[in-house]
This record gives structure tokens, sequence and C-alpha cells, in this order.
């Protein structure tokens, strides 16, 4: 996409960029002409400049500041931020581990409180601007047999938030929705499962990384869509 003086080039942050969703969700923003702040733990800088890469632990408020500040250094302004770094550790709830439930909470909600408050401020000076969360379905439809106590937690939180910071800034041009997946092939997921996991959709079988990218990319262009909680997941969220 051109840059033009009366429509400056878009600038978006995704978490959790490194694989699966996020880097799915990378290629699509460029795609679209978006320069791209991207972050995991262990991302690297690539080929490309508008791809900015800051790597780091989004559950520590000095990586969300980085991300921030690059956008801002970089580019210039902040138009998306996509929340899609996440964790899932799938246990009995009485098995949790004391440091499962820190690492949980730090990721999903850490990872979304501190680069989304940092990001706001910009998005308030240009009144526009638009926050995607990516939840599961498991927060509505917890499945017998697979039990997922911390992600019904913490993706219940930020799908809870979604609609409340939609309303907190809706006066403001900022949107703020969610994709909820079903179960996706991405490298979360061990091929050996796939099948199993297949079995878990009214659909009988996964999603794909398109079809996540495919809902934000709709998100991203719904002016008038706002406090959506968007369901990618064949057919779960409705029933078994
Ligand atoms: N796949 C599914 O079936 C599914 C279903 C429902 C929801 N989701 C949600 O979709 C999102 C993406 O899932 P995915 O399947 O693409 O996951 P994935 O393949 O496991 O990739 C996770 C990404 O998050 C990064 N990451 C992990 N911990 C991080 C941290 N502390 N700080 C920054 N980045 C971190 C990883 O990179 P590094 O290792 O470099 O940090 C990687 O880039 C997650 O929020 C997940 O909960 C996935």
């Amino acid at each position: 996409m051109s840059t033009s003086a009366s429509q400056p080039r878009r600038v978006a942050l995704v978490t959790g960029a490194s694989q699966g969703i996020g880097a799915g969700l990378v290629a699509a923003y460029r795609a679209l002409g978006y320069a791209v702040v991207a972050n995991s733990r262990n991302i690297r800088q690539g080929d490309d400049t508008d791809i900015v890469a800051v790597p780091g632990h989004i559950g520590e408020r000095a990586v969300a500041e980085r991300i921030v500040q690059t956008a801002l250094d970089r580019f210039g302004r902040i138009d998306t931020l996509i929340n899609n770094a996440g964790i899932f550790v799938a246990k009995p709830f009485s098995e949790y581990t004391v440091q499962d439930f820190r690492d949980v909470i730090d990721v999903n909600l850490g990872g979304f409180f501190h680069v989304t408050q940092l990001a706001i401020p910009q998005m308030l000076r240009q009144r526009a601007g638009h926050i995607v969360q990516i939840t599961t379905t498991l927060v509505e439809q917890p499945i017998a047999g697979v039990p997922a106590g911390l992600a019904s937690l913490t993706k219940g939180g930020l799908d809870a938030v979604t609609r409340g910071l939609a309303i907190e800034y809706a006066k403001d041009g900022i949107r703020v929705n969610a994709v909820s997946p079903g179960v996706i092939r991405t490298p979360m997921h061990a091929p050996e499962t796939h099948a199993f996991l297949a079995g878990l959709h009214p659909m009988g079988r996964m999603g794909e990384i398109d079809e996540i990218v495919d809902a934000v990319r709709y998100l991203e262009q719904a002016a008038f869509v706002t406090g959506e909680t968007l369901h990618v997941d064949g057919g779960q969220h409705a029933g078994r």
C-alpha cells in the first residue's frame, strides 16, 4: 500500500508473533500494507525492515514498553494491537502448580494488560485504534475430558475485558474485539494429537491458521463492530 500525507501508513503490534497464529497475522498485516512490530521471547529480526522484532516476555512491563516505544520511534503511530501471545496448560484443576498459575496469568493476562495499557494513549491521540484479543471457545463451552481451568480463568478475563474496553473507549474511536478459536492446527499441538482434537469440533476437523487470520482481517475493516467475540471454532460454541 502506498503512503501519502493524507493517509499515513498504518502500524500493527502483534504479540506471540514467531509462529502459529501470530506469524500468520504478521504476514497478513504486511500484505495489507501495515508496518508491524512483532514480539515473542525468541523472535529474531528478519530482512523485511517493515517488520521490527522486539524480543522478550510479554508479561514484563519493560518488554511492553519497548514494543510501544519501538512502534512510535520507528513508525510514529499505533493503529492495531493484536494480543495473541498465550500459553495453554491442560491439567485437572487440583493438579495445577502455583508456577503453572503464575506462568499462565503472566502471559495470558499480564501479556494483555501491560501492552494494551501502554498502546491506548497513542490511540487516544490519534482518535482511532483497534485492539484484538485471541481467546478460546473453552470460555463458553468447556469440554468433558479437556481440563483447562487456567485457560477459562484467563481467556474468560480477556473475553470480558474486550466488552469492557469496547464500551470505555467507544466514543474515542478505539474498537476492541476478540476472536475465539476452536482448536487450530499450529505448533501448539503435536501432530499425533490432531485426530483426537479434530473430533472435538461439531464440524469434525481442526481449524487452520488462515481461518483465524481471516476473522481478524474482517474485524479490522468492520468499522461498526466493537465489543464482539467472533467464534471461529467449527461450531464448538453452539453446542455438541
Ligand atoms: N492453537 C489453538 O488451538 C488455539 C486455540 C484457542 C486459542 N489459541 C490462542 O491463540 C494464540 C496463539 O496460539 P498458537 O496456537 O499460534 O500458539 P503457538 O503456536 O504455541 O505460538 C505461541 C506464540 O506465542 C509466543 N509466546 C509464548 N510465550 C510468550 C511470552 N511469554 N511472551 C511473548 N511471546 C510468547 C511464542 O513464541 P516464543 O516461544 O518465541 O515466545 C509463539 O510465537 C494463543 O493466545 C492461544 O491461547 C490457540
